[in-house]
């Protein structure tokens, strides 16, 4: 029986065109929001460590498999997982890990859009002269006045929804090609412009310590696997996003130098968020275990204070926010790729399905910082929650079955043509990372997470 398929599959129309879609996912709240207060509640020095170490030797590897895993189908995630596990001649039920990464997709996207929708509002914030000459308790207020209020979050949440949908329903070419192409370049310019300033803070030293300084002893089980959760977490990995954004490349381009420019390009980023805010913490005597609000409560004072900080601050949020954006129809793509290439929903029936339910679930993330502030679920509030289960858990054990299924289960000729790396050792070198150590380094700090080692 041949089954007609539809597929919703374009190409990108170069290897630029993709890396810099790629990069546009990496690059995120991730980087300039998550990476410093995560590092901030870690002890510093130690988790970025670990986190380099996770990116280079579980990350980089993993991104290369999952890329092709999309390469070789050219189908959403769950097709992908169906066919070539039918290829390989294994169990059916890889096709779940198909399922996981459109779930985690939509679950992270849900808590996602809430945070970018504060960036979105700090656009106006920075426009109507807010930080101007705001001191580190003003700062403060200002964001804490603006979290304690469900409604202004859920206008926000909606809007940056409303557009993440726009984007995606556009499709391959015309959405998600575009917007990468100038955010980008306008990212690094503005970062090295507020680390000039960083630089010209008397805490710079203490900041950049801070964050380059590893003192062991802060290190706890659960930073690692913090650490390790980043990881994924910023390069998009696990959750059939980068599979997604694979089957959309064309088979010329080398996926092994497309992986390192992505992972360059995304642990720089999140270096200098980190470069950029600690010295505001240390300068203004704020402490760098404040949570999801560090960056709203840091760098308001930097455009309050610099020559120019007006325009910037303007500048910054909206290159945040559109960050925001590059990587949030990344996480709606594998479902809505899902629902029209496996249901046959239209593109439009797709995107308003899936949003609209990342929509409904963000309300929870919203109430996380008002009204259910004092809920918890295992000790964690429901953002912090989905954040953990998502991040700690889902997308390493996707990356953990996308090594074990390219390392093990797919036949080795398949990968060394579809990675058709350019000397033998190479893809020794790779072969050896994805089956040995990326997976049991996964295994290892899930084991010392739950005690066992
Ligand atoms: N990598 C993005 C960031 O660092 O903000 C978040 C993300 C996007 C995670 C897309 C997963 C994903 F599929």
């Amino acid at each position: 029986m041949t089954v007609t398929k539809k597929t919703i599959h374009g190409e990108w129309s170069s290897r630029f065109a993709f890396i810099l879609a790629a990069t546009g996912s990496a690059v995120g709240l991730g980087n300039i929001w998550k990476f410093p207060y995560i590092t901030g509640e870690n002890g510093g020095g130690a988790f970025v460590f670990v986190y380099l170490l996770c990116v280079a030797l579980i990350g980089v590897p993993i991104m290369m498999s999952e890329t092709m895993l999309g390469r070789r189908t050219r189908q959403d995630p769950v097709d992908t997982m169906r066919i070539l596990a039918e290829e390989a001649g294994a169990d059916s039920r890889w096709q779940y890990l198909g399922w996981m990464g459109v779930t985690a997709g939509l679950l992270i996207l849900s808590y996602y859009s809430v945070i970018a929708g504060w960036s979105s509002a700090y656009i106006l914030k920075a426009f109507t002269g807010s930080f101007f000459d705001a001191d580190a308790t003003a700062v403060k207020a200002i964001f804490d006045g603006f979290i304690e209020s469900p409604l202004q979050l859920i206008f926000w949440h909606s809007l940056f929804m409303a557009a993440t949908m726009l984007i995606v329903v556009r499709g391959v070419h015309d959405g998600l090609e575009h917007s990468v192409r100038l955010l980008m370049p306008g990212l690094f310019i503005l970062m090295i412009l507020l680390l000039a300033y960083a630089m010209s803070t008397s805490g710079y030293f203490q900041g950049l310590r801070f964050l380059i300084h590893p003192d062991f002893s802060k290190l706890t089980a659960d930073s690692i696997l913090t650490a390790m959760g980043q990881a994924f977490f910023t390069l998009s990995l696990g959750m059939g996003s980068v599979m997604v954004y694979g089957s959309y490349l064309s088979s010329d381009v080398s996926i092994v130098k497309a992986s390192y420019i992505i992972a360059a390009a995304d642990t720089l980023v999140a270096l200098l968020a980190g470069l950029i805010i600690f010295p505001i913490v240390f300068t203004h005597g704020l402490h760098p275990d404040s949570g999801p609000g560090l960056i709203f409560k840091t760098l308001p004072i930097a455009f309050g204070s610099m020559t120019g900080g007006w325009l910037f601050g303007i500048l910054f949020f909206l290159v945040l926010a559109i960050a925001a954006l590059t990587s949030s129809i990344a996480l709606i793509e594998p479902a809505v790729a899902w629902l029209v290439e496996n249901k046959g929903f239209s593109r439009e029936k797709a995107c308003t399905l899936a949003g609209l339910a990342a929509w409904a679930l963000g309300l929870g993330t919203v109430f996380s910082f008002n009204v259910w502030a004092d809920f918890r679920i295992f000790g964690r509030t429901f953002f912090e929650l989905l954040d953990y289960l998502t991040a700690n858990l889902m997308l390493p054990i996707g990356g953990f079955c996308i090594a074990v299924f390219s390392g093990w289960i797919m036949h080795r000729q398949d990968s060394e043509q579809e990675l058709n790396l350019p000397t033998a050792r190479a893809y020794a070198v790779w072969k050896f990372l994805v089956s040995y150590v990326a997976p049991i380094a996964v295994f290892l700090v899930f084991l010392n997470a739950v005690g066992v080692i």
